[in-house]
């Protein structure tokens, strides 16, 4: 495949980004050319932040996977389209090329279809990273099903949540995933979700780790049974449902400021040609290239840069199923030199973990084949920035800082590799499409250079969220109603004297912790469940390693028993609950929490003594006992 929309040098950026301002619809109907369509779209865009009314291509009819499978087929149906690393480094990988994989996600379609999912139906899918997981989301895409990954590391619990939120009938789900030394029995999971689930249909397993799996009758199948009985009928092909633009692709749950996850909604066309311009533009992917990322499907990274992004420009897309540390530190380095990978892209909670374990795993690999790396996830700090740079890159690579969100479907803000200039920590100049805005506390756009404020959008993109599943209202209330005529992203940022933009992290309630969105409300109604608590607030510090670790102060009466146990106790709450990611990396019982007459916590109190900085604590006079502050001090950590 060639791409005609590559962005070659700055000017060309620069004139891009003028034609996206000054003409959107013209730009996007031209890239959106270069797309197979079943029918043309009769309207580019139309929109209104009041609503939120959002619609892309309106009238045009497609199927994301004709893009990503079928129209690749006469050139390139041997190309490798995904490369599959497993957890073991001795056990044998994969590779699926382009025609393999199109006739995988043709048989699962039919499966799909066999076991009564319809158009429309909402399916959940819960796996490790294995290539059955991208032919399952794809499989749902082409049948026009709506799928909804969860992340393996999920609890039952969580499960269930999103399980009722979506009504979903429909699970995909693997016997266990291996990720290093463990092995977590999935299934197990997905059946204490559904003990008191009634809309569930249909569980099909995928044999993968010959952990014990209880199968119920008539509920469960395997996914090779089904697979054999559609190749033994012959039916080696589905026909792609003709979607509207506009229809639902996948929700994908995401944290927000209060206890319940929210389903963002991404729609098919807009989100396909956002996640492929995107790519090909910030990564610069030439064919025959191959690109690692390292996120899970689990995440909007996972659907953007590993599924949708990569396989609809034709490109190699290579999926490791273990994690970075095992069995060493030289995991990555290793796979990179195996695969010869072109384009690594990462997490700086990743680089700052293995950055602690020197260089001896790195020096030993040939990691010649690296030609851009990227970063995502969170800010990244400068040291991460420079040891990337330097170890990885052998500072013959762009490192390309991208910022985005599960709302923003693709990268909104970056450099892009070799063609725009990258700045340690800054993720530098928005993609053509993309009008950020800084804004202050009162809601005026803050105009010029050198300035801080909160980062807003204000013209809708092709891959914005449209909704959150089931709740419109909330979407409006989130994202469109703080600031008038807007979308607000919740993060703040800085721009400097040249228009460079630098992301410095949550101004709300959600922390991220390794990457991971996680909101303290969440966190706080997991510790509160646990029979001693009596109350808790949870804030984030800055941790070495994870970015953002999770500090709670809770409330104990202590009248259940032993405080310490109690504090293990409280951790493994949060486990079952939420999942292990959401763990409190420390818990401190406090008598009291700092409140206003009004009853509101004053989190910025709590945040600096758990920052460990109690010097100037500000204005605690408005506190209903300002004397609890004291107390709280000197319990800390
Ligand atoms: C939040 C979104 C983007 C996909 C993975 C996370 C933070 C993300 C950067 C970056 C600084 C970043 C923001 C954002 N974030 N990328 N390059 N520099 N901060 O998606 O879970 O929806 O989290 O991650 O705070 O709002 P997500």
């Amino acid at each position: 495949m060639n791409y005609p929309y590559q962005i070659k040098s700055i000017e060309e950026y620069q004139e891009h980004y003028k034609q996206s301002i000054e003409q959107p619809e013209k730009f996007w109907a031209e890239i959106a050319n270069h797309f197979v369509w079943k029918k043309k779209w009769e309207n580019v865009l139309s929109w209104d932040f009041k609503t939120p009314s959002v619609k892309w291509f309106e009238g045009g009819k497609l199927n994301i996977t004709e893009n990503c499978l079928d129209r690749h087929l006469a050139k390139n149906a041997d190309v490798p389209a995904i490369l599959w690393e497993s957890n073991n480094p001795k056990e044998d990988n994969l590779s699926l090329t382009y025609q393999e994989l199109y006739d995988k996600v043709n048989q699962f379609a039919n499966v799909l279809k066999n076991n009564g999912v319809q158009k429309g139906d909402r399916v959940c899918i819960y796996m490790g990273m294995i290539p059955e997981l991208a032919i399952a989301t794809l499989a749902c895409a082409r049948i026009g099903a709506i799928h909804s990954v969860i992340f393996g590391g999920f609890s039952a619990q969580a499960i269930a949540d999103r399980l009722e939120d979506a009504q979903s009938e429909f699970i995909i789900t693997c016997d266990g995933a291996f990720r290093g030394p463990k092995d977590i029995p999935l299934k197990n999971v997905v059946d204490d979700a559904l003990i008191r689930n009634q809309t569930v249909k249909k569980v099909i397993v995928y044999l993968r780790t010959h952990t014990p799996v209880s199968m119920l009758k008539g509920r469960d199948v395997w996914w090779s049974d089904e697979m054999d009985k559609v190749v033994e009928q012959g039916q080696q092909y589905c026909e792609p449902e003709a979607m509207d633009a506009e229809d639902i692709l996948f929700i994908l749950y995401t944290s927000g400021s209060t206890g319940k996850p929210k389903g963002v909604v991404h729609t098919t066309a807009g989100y396909m040609v956002w996640t492929n311009y995107t790519f090909v533009n910030v990564f610069q992917y030439q064919p025959g290239q191959v690109h690692f990322c390292t996120a899970d499907i689990g995440w909007i990274t996972g659907h953007s840069y590993i599924v949708y992004g990569p396989l609809s420009a034709g490109a190699t897309t290579l999926m490791f199923e273990g994690i970075p540390t095992w069995p060493d530190a030289g995991r990555f380095w290793e796979i990179v030199q195996k695969y010869k990978v072109d384009i690594l892209y990462t997490a700086p909670t990743a680089i700052r973990s293995l950055m602690g374990f020197g260089l001896d795993t790195i020096n030993d690999k040939d990691l010649s084949s690296l030609k851009v790396l990227g970063s995502v996830g969170e800010p990244i700090n400068e040291e991460a920035w420079h040891w990337y740079n330097k170890h990885i890159g052998k500072e013959n690579c762009p490192v390309v800082d991208t910022w985005w969100q599960t709302e923003t479907g693709g990268i909104m803000i970056s450099n892009l590799a070799n063609v725009t200039p990258g700045i340690p920590s800054y993720a530098t100049l928005p993609l053509p499409g993309v009008q950020p805005c800084l804004v202050d506390d009162s809601g005026n756009e803050i105009q010029g250079n050198d300035v801080s404020g909160n980062l807003c959008i204000k013209f809708p993109w092709p891959g914005m969220i449209r909704t959150t599943y089931g709740d419109h209202e909330r979407c409006r209330q989130t994202y469109f109603s703080v600031y008038d005529n807007k979308y607000f992203t919740g993060d703040g940022c800085y721009r400097d004297e040249t228009g460079n933009y630098r992301i410095t992290g949550r101004v709300d309630d959600v922390l991220n912790v390794s990457g991971h969105r996680i909101g303290t409300a969440e966190v706080e109604n997991a510790i509160n469940m646990h029979t001693g608590v009596i109350e808790s607030a949870v804030v984030g510090y800055p941790h070495d390693i994870k970015g953002q670790g999770i500090y709670a102060y809770v409330i104990f009466d202590n009248t259940h028993g032993d405080a310490e146990l109690t504090k293990k106790d409280i951790i493994q709450t949060v486990s079952r609950v939420i999942g292990p990611i959401a763990k409190p990396d420390k818990i401190q019982f406090v008598p009291g929490l700092p409140k206003t007459r009004s009853g509101k916590i004053m989190r910025r109190i709590l945040r600096k003594i758990a920052e460990g900085d109690t010097s100037n604590l500000g204005d605690t006079s408005t506190l209903l006992d300002p004397s609890l502050v004291d107390v709280i001090k000197e319990g800390a950590f």
